[in-house]
């Protein structure tokens, strides 16, 4: 493995030359802490036993006010647990001084966690931040997660999320970058140099998880963890894209997805883990499973029973079980049955412990209490990285008669629910935030606008107090009302089959232009809306996700115009949920979209999105001129000239396209090829360049074969997918 020093690769052999089959097999388990008194089941079963009526309300309080935690201890002790998932670092000492000092082996555990988008510096949602287009953001946020997580022991992310998402009914949309493979790819090599690459320390890095390999984003109808069936070249040119991108810069571990892919659950499929992961992208760590999921090959009807799901979880390269105990209570009885070789587990071992040794665990194990300590107040330039990460996040979608941005003296009223919540602002997928580092939009904006009223009013949940906007008569120069989505309506579990702003917002909003007032919409949400009526009536509509513990400040900062917004769209927006799956890159058809009827299209929705993949507007304009495309042996020069036509300075995001027009297979559209962010003064121009090796206009084919086909290839340069110069040339490979 790279990274590992000749001495350190000896160690991981002289250990797996000393262990047993049995502690081999325990370095394959990865456990968390459960719950016992009444059920001894997983809080997640918990969860789920209530939810579906398995017990009551009263009866889950009631097991949560007396249950014991149980951290398996002597599991731990007789080397049966390779790694552990825990948040609390006195907790992780003790239980990785277990492993170290009373197991046999001494070898430590990898603790292990969801930090997908910051540890106690929260950050914006990953939809979001890919929306900044800004690698060095990308990397700086990973850093500090890394630092801040290492110093509460945990010494593993789960985390980049880097799959592929084109419909926006999946809840999960919201954990990843968006839809675009090549923005997937660059957001998945920037995390990776973030979490793991400063090594200066062992207090610096992570090693990172990519998940969830593969197609999960695929999910059929956007239903979490639905089947996913997909041609070949679907597969091997956009969704293995980004993990074959990470492995290159490093990564250190895989998570398998939960879905079957073409007929086989992920977990168990040889072709994805072994074939194509560990053998054609030479992947050199190791692959865990996701949570249960080993387990649920007996419910996809893929295995007969336990045994045999985590047999051929094995046989299939899966090295890791999270949270079935399926590998140690059946593996060795497989491996002297012959039905697992030893070398499978063997192998699986190695990974683990090189990972272990690449982490320095074996040198350092524990937390120091100085390091326990490092974050008990968050240090400014932690919360100066949450700030910038949010409000380069922002993306401002409509701007009516230049509403924004606000005078910092106008008469405001802030509506909505949301405004006043600390934990809406964090996003799914958020574990070790507190409550005291949470600026909501409320104290944000009361900060900067000292003449503001507010109206909590109503949000995505319950009644809206219609009486409350009746009677406030005076609602002052202008309206924003900060509507959206409830954090848990995003994130795993949380697809939705209706994706506008949810339960009465629209009556509410529609109250509100009718007192006559300009209306800023504020969203708050962890999926593209479908926003056709809001795109049509409200004059204003800036999409603020979930910014993390600064979005309050951020928010403000972009209304009263201190920040010129440069946010854009990792995902297009539908008008209409309908429309879902709807993406840049999609294929011509024979019958493009027209006002004409028989062709591809809908009788009751719009052509294309409503808002594009790039889409973002800023308080200044934009002007592009001049695309150049100069051909070299091996690559094409290609440039263009970006105008600020507006009167103050701002960051232009330049995105380049190509199309391959014909080929033997149908190509998409427009593919991204590259982007750059220009800093731009008032008047100012710029020329933005890249060079597009030849080597990268190909494309894989269904037996995954790349092909670089002569032909006609357009160029395109500009501020958003639809919205482009194009140039063409033909290429003789
Ligand atoms: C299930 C999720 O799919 C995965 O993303 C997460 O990392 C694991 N559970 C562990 O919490």
């Amino acid at each position: 493995m790279k990274g590992l020093t000749e001495k350190q690769i000896q160690k991981v052999e002289e250990l797996l030359s000393r262990m047993t089959l049995e502690e081999k097999i325990g370095q394959m388990n990865q456990a968390a802490t459960s719950l016992v008194g009444g059920f001894d089941v997983p809080f997640e079963e918990l969860i789920e036993m209530m939810t579906d009526g398995r017990i009551s309300k009263e009866e889950f309080e009631k097991i949560m006010s007396t249950a014991e935690q149980d951290f398996h201890e002597d599991e731990i002790r007789s080397g049966m647990i390779g790694s552990f998932m825990v948040q609390d670092p006195v907790k992780a000492n003790e239980l990785q001084k277990i492993a170290v000092e009373e197991s046999r082996m001494g070898i430590p555990l990898i603790i292990g966690l969801d930090v997908i988008h910051g540890f106690r510096s929260v950050y914006p949602i990953a939809i979001a931040e890919a929306g900044s287009f800004d690698t060095d953001l990308f990397e700086r946020t990973a850093s500090m997660a890394a630092k801040e997580s290492r110093a509460a022991g945990v010494a593993w992310h789960f985390a980049p999320m880097v799959d592929v998402a084109r419909d926006a009914r999946w809840g999960r949309v919201s954990e990843g970058p968006g839809e675009d493979p090549y923005l997937g790819s660059e957001f998945a090599r920037a995390k990776i140099r973030g979490l793991q690459g400063d090594r200066s320390s062992t207090e610096n890095y992570v090693a990172a998880c990519l998940k969830h390999y593969v197609g999960y984003g695929a999910a059929e109808s956007g239903r979490d963890y639905n089947t996913v069936s997909m041609a070949m070249h679907q597969f091997y040119n956009n969704y293995l894209k980004p993990f074959a991108a990470a492995v290159d810069e490093g990564a250190m571990t895989v998570m398998a997805a939960f879905n079957d892919l073409n007929g086989v659950p992920c977990t168990v499929n040889e072709f994805l883990l072994r074939k194509t992961l560990k053998e054609s992208l030479g992947f050199p760590g190791f692959v865990v499973s996701d949570a249960n999921a080993i387990r649920e090959c007996v419910v996809h009807g893929i295995a007969e029973d336990e045994m045999d799901a985590g047999i051929q979880a094995a046989l299939a390269g899966m090295d890791m079980d999270m949270g079935t105990s399926i590998y140690v209570k059946n593996l060795k009885a497989a491996v002297e049955a012959g039905k697992v070789p030893v070398a499978v587990i063997d192998e699986a071992a190695r990974r683990i412990l090189s990972v272990k040794m690449w982490l320095g665990l074996f040198d350092n194990p524990y937390v120091s209490e100085e390091a326990m300590k490092r974050y008990e107040t968050l240090p400014d330039s932690h919360r100066a990285l949450a700030l910038e990460a949010a409000e380069k996040s922002v993306v401002l979608l409509k701007n009516e008669g230049s509403v924004l941005p606000l005078k910092k003296e106008a008469r405001i009223s802030l509506v909505g629910n949301l405004a006043q919540s600390r934990e809406e602002i964090i996003g799914a997928w958020a574990m070790s935030w507190q409550e005291k580092d949470c600026v909501p939009i409320l104290q944000g904006m009361e900060e900067t606008f000292p003449n503001l009223k507010y109206f909590p009013c109503g949000g995505p949940e319950g009644d809206i107090s219609m009486n409350e906007v009746i009677a406030a008569g005076d609602w002052g120069d202008v309206i924003v009302a900060v509507l959206g989505e409830l954090v848990s309506m995003s994130g795993e579990a949380s697809s939705k089959a209706d994706i506008t702003i949810p339960g009465r917002q629209r009556e509410l909003l529609e109250m509100l232009m009718h007192t006559g007032k300009p209306v800023v919409l504020v969203l708050m949400n962890g999926r593209p809306l479908a926003l056709e009526w809001e795109y049509n009536y409200v004059p204003v509509i800036v999409e603020a996700w979930h910014l993390g513990i600064e979005m309050g400040h951020a928010v403000a900062r972009v209304l009263s115009g201190e920040k010129n917004p440069e946010g854009r769209l990792s995902s297009s927006f539908p008008a209409l949920t309908g429309q879902c799956p709807v993406y840049y890159n999609h294929m011509n058809t024979g019958r493009p979209g027209s006002k004409s009827k028989f062709t591809s299209r809908y009788l009751d929705a719009p052509l294309g999105s409503l808002y594009p993949f790039g889409y973002g507007l800023s308080y200044t304009t934009y002007e592009y001129s001049d695309l150049k495309v100069a051909e070299t042996e091996d690559s094409l020069e290609v440039s263009v000239k970006v105008s600020n036509t507006g009167e103050r300075g701002g960051r232009e995001t330049v995105q380049f396209y190509m199309q391959d027009v014909t080929a033997t297979l149908v190509r998409p559209v427009k593919e991204l090829k590259a982007f750059r962010k220009v800093e731009l003064e008032a008047g100012e121009t710029k020329t933005a360049a890249f060079t597009l090796p030849k080597k990268e206009m190909g494309f894989y084919d269904n037996d995954g074969v790349y092909r670089l086909e002569d032909g006609l290839f357009r160029i395109y340069a500009g501020g958003s997918s639809k919205d482009c110069l194009m140039e063409e040339v033909r290429i003789k490979f």
